[in-house]
């Protein structure tokens, strides 16, 4: 049934209704309503559309959310390129970027506006006559990924602009501080891996497949340039539709796109609600550009300041490497940018940065703290890591309660004494570390550190052999080794069980249910519900994710048992090899070393752990529990690797084997496998259902391969790719 015209009308006004009442909470910070008044307007919207479906439109209101999962993120070209920013340190980096620009304008004093550096995502926001239709990732600046429904459910992003121009639109996506902690509180309590910093969670999120994940992150964006900005027809002087790029202080301020500097032009075809637009003519400045992002709709930071000359930037910048703190999301840097259009097209760009711009970085935010004691981990090489135990402290974002401190030769160096007052900084602003000892503040009841003899967590034997740096418990059934052991055994890129993170693998240790990797296997539901915050769901959940995980194949086993010096590209060389785990557990080091990449130091480790008996029994468990202990296809001759230097990507689903499989089979006939189409892609393996990476490798051309060329083509080049051992 057709919808009558008064609820078309209804559904078109409710749209603008709230579109403005969105910019009003979000963007102004303003609300004009209240909350339940909103709600209302909302919930009359959703009905009307559930009633009438066909009138649903990608940019409504409704559709934040709710967009179904993708397989792969499309690749999308930038109009104009995201181009990145020269840094400079200090003061007098800013005097010799302000000297630069003067020199090259000919001019004695120049205006700036410096703005704040958001440490977040950069993205890229393009709108047709004012609805979004896209959103993208900066990706190499030339070329991100497309993101769209994903920055939908970002509650700040225009669907609708106030006026309905076409522009690009470049902003930092970022998560607030308090919300990123919440967030790794919950991933903790959840056994999930946590995020380093609010930068990741946000970069996290955006990259999600599933936009009703990013949906549950709380995101939230600063617009600050425009990378496009076309007049709508009708509006401009001329009546033309006119594409002026650059004109409006886009990146590349490629002075050969700056239209003339057309008059009035935006907006003025009544839009809907919105404040009374500022005349709607072209920006000429950076500052007007920001003022014109605001009366479109967009959130842009009220932190920036129109400075006269470097003085004021250089007042600007100190004033934040003080304050920066005080704001409730990060910031790594003030930008710097020269105000007038004109200017920046006569400035141009270099190959990656706009000459007319500059990025003013923090130092090293140090703070100082008391380390109240030094305690060690034990890793699950057996491996004891002495760890500083601090005053909590806030630093680089993050409270720090603990920094590694390496081993005992470090602390030696550093001299690092229990009671010590100490500088901390974060390495890469991600991992806490001990600059130095404050010594002046030495009181003198400071105690120095020794290495336990005894292993903490089992009283073993600590030996340290002459010449390394590590001390080790050489107990093999040491419960802190048993932990981390299991920790990486359950690990996404080991076996990959969902649901074992570090809390579950502790208390499975600690109630004695486990005390090897292969008694995960014989966990029941009747012991699992009777530990700490697991329900019988959770507990069903964890019981299917170990039975999935027996199927992984040869080469995930082998990294997940942890074998010193046997990483994953190793792991899968040796599956790929030996075929098997008995074929393996049968090699000499002269076996072991004639295989590509193998050294003398790892095939003695391989060696040494197969001649342990208490290994051997774990791997006899796990192969009794049914974990697949071969990989699928026999092992390709020596040297045959007829698929050396070719470069595949999988899209949709195999009949005969499982994607994992099948990437195996590629890497070990000397192909690479990668997760997304480009021109230097050789074939696509296409399977059932396969998602966009399909028409992507059409457009690219990209030779295309069904299931049954595929085969073939794996098994004339290295036998049966469904044979077993
Ligand atoms: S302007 C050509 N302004 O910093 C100018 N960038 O290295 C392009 N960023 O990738 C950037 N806050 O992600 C600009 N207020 C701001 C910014 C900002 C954060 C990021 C952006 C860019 C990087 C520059």
């Amino acid at each position: 049934m057709a919808a009558p015209e008064e609820v078309v009308k209804r559904v078109e006004q409710l749209r603008e209704l709230i579109h403005y009442h969105n910019y009003r909470y979000f963007t102004l910070d303003d609300p004009e309503i209240s909350d339940a008044e909103y709600d209302q307007l909302m919930r009359e919207l959703i009905r009307l559309e559930e009633a009438y479906p066909e009138l649903v439109t990608p940019d409504s209101p409704t559709q934040r959310v709710g967009a179904a999962p993708l397989e792969a993120f499309k690749t999308v070209q930038h109009r104009t390129p995201m181009m990145s920013l020269s840094n400079a340190f200090d003061r007098e980096e800013l005097e010799a970027f302000d000297a630069r620009v003067r020199k090259a304008l000919g001019v004695d004093a120049v205006e700036y506006v410096a703005e704040l550096k958001i440490d977040g995502v950069a993205v890229s926001l393009s709108y047709e006559e004012g609805r979004l239709v896209r959103g993208a990732t900066r990706g190499d600046g030339e070329r991100g990924e497309d993101v769209t429904q994903n920055l939908k459910t970002i509650a700040s992003v225009p669907l609708r602009l106030l006026r309905p121009v076409t522009i690009d639109v470049r902003g930092e996506v970022y998560m607030p501080r308090e919300a990123f902690e919440e967030l790794n509180r919950r991933r903790e309590a959840e056994g999930q891996p946590l995020f380093a910093n609010p930068r990741n969670a946000s970069a996290g999120s955006l990259r999600q497949l599933d936009p009703r994940i990013t949906a549950e992150r709380p995101l939230d964006i600063f617009c600050y340039g425009i990378g496009y900005l076309e007049i709508p027809s009708g509006a401009a002087p001329d009546g033309g539709a006119e594409a002026a790029g650059a004109a409006a202080g886009a990146d590349t301020a490629g002075a050969d796109r700056a239209g003339p500097a057309a008059g009035a032009g935006l907006g003025g075809t009544g839009a809907g609600p919105g404040p009374a637009g500022a005349g709607g003519a072209r920006p000429a400045t950076h500052k007007e550009a920001l003022e014109l992002l605001r009366e479109l709709g967009f959130k842009v930071n009220p932190h920036w300041r129109l400075c006269r000359g470097i003085g004021e930037v250089i007042e600007y910048c100190r004033h934040w490497t003080e304050q920066r703190r005080s704001l409730p999301y990060e910031i790594d840097g003030v930008v710097v940018k020269v105000n007038r259009f004109d200017y920046q097209e006569r400035l141009g760009v270099t190959a990656k940065s706009p000459r007319w711009a500059i990025a003013y970085k923090f130092p090293a935010e140090q703070v100082t703290t008391v380390v109240r004691d030094i305690v060690v981990n034990v890793g699950r090489t057996g491996a004891i890591t002495p760890m500083a135990i601090l005053d909590p402290v806030r630093v680089a974002g993050t409270t720090v309660s603990r920094a590694t401190l390496h081993n005992e030769d470090y602390i030696r160096q550093k001299d690092i004494r229990i009671g010590d007052t100490v500088v901390i900084q974060k390495a890469g602003d991600i991992i806490p570390e001990v600059v130095r000892v404050v010594e002046s503040q030495r009181t003198g009841a400071e105690r120095p550190f020794e290495m336990p003899k005894a292993c903490p967590a089992c009283g073993g034997a600590v030996v340290r052999p002459e010449g390394e740096a590590v001390a080790r418990c050489v107990n093999a059934s040491c419960p802190a080794q048993l932990v981390e052991g299991i920790i990486h055994f359950a690990s996404r890129d080991a076996m990959d069980i969902e649901g074992l993170g570090p809390a579950l693998a502790a208390a499975l240790v600690e109630k004695g249910l486990v005390s090897n990797v292969a008694d995960l296997y014989s966990l029941t539901k009747e012991q699992l519900v009777q530990l700490e915050r697991m329900g019988e769901k959770s507990a069903s959940n964890l019981l299917a994710a170990l039975e999935a995980s027996k199927g992984r194949g040869l080469a995930r086993v082998l990294y997940a048992l942890g074998i010193r010096h046997v990483g994953e590209g190793t792991a899968a060389e040796l599956a790929a090899h030996f075929g098997s785990m008995d074929a393996l557990a049968r090699a000499s080091v002269d076996e072991l070393t004639a295989v590509p990449d193998i050294g003398e130091k790892i095939a003695r480790s391989i060696v040494e752990y197969f001649a342990e008996p208490r290994n051997l029994a774990v791997i006899e468990a796990l192969k009794a529990a049914g974990v697949k202990m071969t990989e699928d296809a026999p092992p390709a001759g020596e040297g045959e690797r007829p698929l050396e230097g070719k470069r595949f990507v999988i899209t949709g689903t195999l009949s005969g084997m499982t994607r994992q499989e099948a990437e195996a089979a590629i890497k070990r006939l000397g192909g690479t496998t990668s997760g997304s189409v480009s021109r230097n892609t050789d074939y696509l393996v296409v399977g059932a259902s396969p998602g966009s990476k399909l028409q992507k490798a059409l457009d690219l051309g990209v030779p295309i391969l069904d299931e049954e060329a595929f085969l073939k083509l794996i098994g004339a080049a290295g036998g049966e790719p469904d044979g077993g051992h």
